[in-house]
């Protein structure tokens, strides 16, 4: 049983979490909701996926942990970047904000809005932010996230009207 600070019950034994699938970042895979990734591509025409697996890559560029997309270049690339959501996210941050600064690339990151971390402070507050309204069902999962979530788009200097595809919506 856990007991949030105002002391209301948030678990019971009864009613358990699967933790493993809802909470934990070691899963990784939290693939991105497909009317995002079609919303963001009509804007951006992604030409590249640099992390993925074969079954969930969103173009047909991309690359594996086989490959490894942190160690590959994304230069001249429009990258769509939705990270392992683990211990390495920072490095993934780093590199899309890195790849930003080279020439005609442009990286539009998927990113869980946490805003109390090193990497959001070092490199996202560099990007352009889109925080997204409500919470993202991702793929696989029966459920809509226990986290917010945000678009961060890098070159720093990025010029462009990012509209929610809500406000599209409601015109
Ligand atoms: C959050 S999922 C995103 C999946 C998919 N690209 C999408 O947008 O829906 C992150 C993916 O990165 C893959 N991955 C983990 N480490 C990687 C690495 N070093 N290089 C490339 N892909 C990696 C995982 O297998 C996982 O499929």
């Amino acid at each position: 049983m856990i007991r949030a600070l105002d002391g209301s019950l948030i678990e019971t034994k009864s009613k358990k979490f699967n933790r493993d699938v809802h909470w934990s970042s070691a899963s990784g895979e939290w693939e991105t909701p497909q009317h995002i990734f079609d919303h963001l591509d009509r804007e951006f025409h992604f030409t590249l996926d640099p992390c993925a697996t074969r079954e969930n890559a969103k173009t047909p560029q991309y690359y594996t942990k086989k490959e490894n997309g942190l160690a590959q270049s994304w230069k001249g690339e429009r990258v769509f970047m939705n990270p392992p959501y683990g211990r390495e996210i920072g490095k993934w941050i780093s590199k899309a904000w890195r790849s930003g600064l080279e020439e005609d690339t442009v990286v539009v990151c998927l990113l869980p809005a946490r805003t109390d971390t090193r990497w959001f402070h070092r490199y996202c507050t560099k990007g352009t932010i889109w925080f997204i309204k409500g919470r993202l069902k991702f793929g696989g999962h029966k459920t809509s996230a226990p986290f917010p979530s945000m678009i961060v788009i890098f070159p720093e200097n990025w010029k462009g009207i990012l509209v929610s595809p809500s406000k599209k919506a409601e015109k």
